[in-house]
């Protein structure tokens, strides 16, 4: 037999799911499997596309088949939900496979941050953001600052929530949007392009609540935005706010530089806030510019 020729035909069932071991169904389309189960013939449309033999992009998420673990099925609903049944080694080298086709993508986001100078999160700063994710399950994310999006992709890598963000520049936010689609988080993000005061105001006023806050916007405006962010995070919800060293100059005794001055003193106050508010439990740490995080426990 032709290593290229299909094995079997593939039959639907009403739900769209393939009746043999064989082949799958991706957006009604018919995707052969060889006899080494890997994918060999799919018709193409713009979300669905032909990657290669041994792979295929669905909603622009790779999936690699590789020879010993088969395809089973995919859930009909338009593959919205991109939920392929494999089997456990299957999903490992998967999932192996799509982390690191987006690590480099979330590379070159740093690259072009740093080419531009556009201030993004710090690398262990944004691994502890990472853990505070995974440990915490947010179904719902606040974030004051997207800039290009890189934490608030690293958020979405770790967690099933979803993410709204606020940048006041349209340029950085547009270039976000593009980021989040290049990683398929378009359906997991608003966006709000506008000043961060205006929209949390708004949000306080319809009652929303959050699981997690992500602190990065204008340094010399937390103390401003403070009470309304409590008022935002549901409790047993997570305040984490970035760069509250300022430079180190927060912590400096004597004079600071008169530019950064009224940010230093709107910092200090934010942080003796922080520390006095019973209703939460916070922890500051020294490390790369400084952040902190707050639970509500009240
Ligand atoms: C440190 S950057 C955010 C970095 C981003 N969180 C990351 O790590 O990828 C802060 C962002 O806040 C935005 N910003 C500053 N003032 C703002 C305001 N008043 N409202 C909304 N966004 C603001 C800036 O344009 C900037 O892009």
């Amino acid at each position: 037999m032709n290593e290229r020729e299909p094995k079997n035909d593939i039959k639907l069932d009403d739900n769209c799911r393939n009746s043999d071991e064989n082949s799958v169904i991706i957006q009604d389309h018919k995707i052969k499997l060889d006899e080494n189960c890997r994918v060999f013939d799919m018709k193409n449309d713009e979300k669905c596309r032909n990657l290669d033999v041994n792979s295929v992009i669905i909603h622009d998420n790779l999936f690699n088949n590789d020879e010993i673990c088969r395809n089973n099925n995919m859930k009909d609903d338009n593959c919205r939900n991109n939920k392929i049944r494999f089997d456990e080694k299957r999903r490992k080298y998967d999932k192996k496979c799509l982390e690191e086709q987006k690590d480099n993508l979330l590379q070159g986001i740093k690259d072009y941050a740093k080419e531009n100078f556009i201030p993004i999160v710090r690398e262990d700063t944004a691994k502890r953001l990472a853990v505070v994710c995974r440990d915490y399950s947010p179904n719902k994310i606040l974030e004051i600052g997207t800039a290009i999006g890189y934490s608030g992709i690293i958020m979405l890598k770790n967690c099933s929530a979803h993410l709204f963000t606020i940048e006041k520049e349209g340029e950085r936010a547009s270039l976000a949007e593009e980021n989040f689609k290049s990683y398929n988080f378009s359906d997991r993000v608003t966006q709000f392009v506008d000043d961060a005061q205006i929209v949390i105001e708004k949000m306080c006023n319809s009652g929303e609540k959050f699981d997690l806050i992500f602190l990065d916007g204008p340094k010399g405006q937390y103390v401003k935005y403070y009470p309304y962010l409590k008022k935002l995070l549901a409790k047993g919800g997570v305040l984490f706010c970035d760069n509250i060293n300022l430079l180190g100059y927060v912590k400096q005794e004597g004079k600071i530089p008169h530019k950064h001055r009224s940010m230093v003193n709107n910092l200090r106050k934010f942080i003796e806030i922080l520390q006095n508010d019973s209703d939460f439990e916070t922890e500051f740490y020294d490390i790369d510019d400084g952040y902190s995080i707050s639970k509500k426990v009240f």
